[in-house]
């Protein structure tokens, strides 16, 4: 069977495509059927968020659909950044600017500063709902280390690891990603509940 997955970013398609591969399940992105069209998400939750864009596809092209949303929570900063990730530090702003931005609020906080990312997970196809959350827990560094990844990985050190997650190689860091473990507690679901085999 086909899913399509709500995203244009080809890094998620290809490591969301391998969870699915062993499965018999093909993950497909928008733009093979069409496009991928610009989503507002304006929900104030991830999930929210996730569905937002999970009922947006599935409306165009009738296939059953797979979306995520995803953030960085940071303890001090009262779990921000959150669902305002992307545009931390303004709509435009780039991964850099964000980055500053965190390490600049948590200068008047002591170390370590506690934060996790969070993936949703959430699967539409008309009828069925399925959603599976997952978590990566770290902390927050006072300095960029490595070119890897993106957004806030150079800033963000899983717990258990001396290097943060620009540091590690990319199948490392999908292997203990907060989207690889939501996209892997989706998948138990959709077999549980007999939407995939
Ligand atoms: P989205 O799920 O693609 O909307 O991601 C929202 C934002 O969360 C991204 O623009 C990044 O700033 C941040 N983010 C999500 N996942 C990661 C990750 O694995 N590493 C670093 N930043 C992330």
């Amino acid at each position: 069977m086909k899913l399509v997955f709500a995203t244009g970013n080809e890094g998620k398609l290809k490591e969301v495509s391998k969870l699915f591969y062993d499965y018999n399940v093909e993950v497909i992105s928008p733009i093979q059927l069409g496009k991928m069209p610009d989503i507002i998400e304006d929900g104030a939750t991830f999930e929210a968020n996730a569905k937002i864009k999970a009922e947006e596809i599935f409306k165009m092209y009738g296939v059953p659909t797979i979306a995520d949303d995803s953030g960085l929570e940071v303890e001090q900063l009262n779990n921000e950044p959150g669902v305002y990730s992307a545009r931390y530090a303004g709509e435009g702003c780039s991964y850099d600017d964000n980055n500053k931005k965190i390490l600049a609020e948590l200068e008047k906080y002591s170390a370590p500063h506690s934060a996790r990312f969070v993936c949703c997970a959430v699967y539409y196809d008309g009828k069925n709902y399925a959603v599976n959350n997952g978590y990566l827990v770290g902390e927050i560094i006072n300095e960029f280390k490595g070119k890897n990844g993106f957004g806030y990985d150079p800033i963000f050190k899983p717990a258990g690891y001396d290097k943060t997650l620009a540091e590690l190689a990319l199948t490392e860091k999908n292997s203990i990603s907060h989207r690889g473990k939501a996209f892997t507690a989706l998948r138990k679901s959709l077999i549980e509940k007999g939407l995939i085999k």
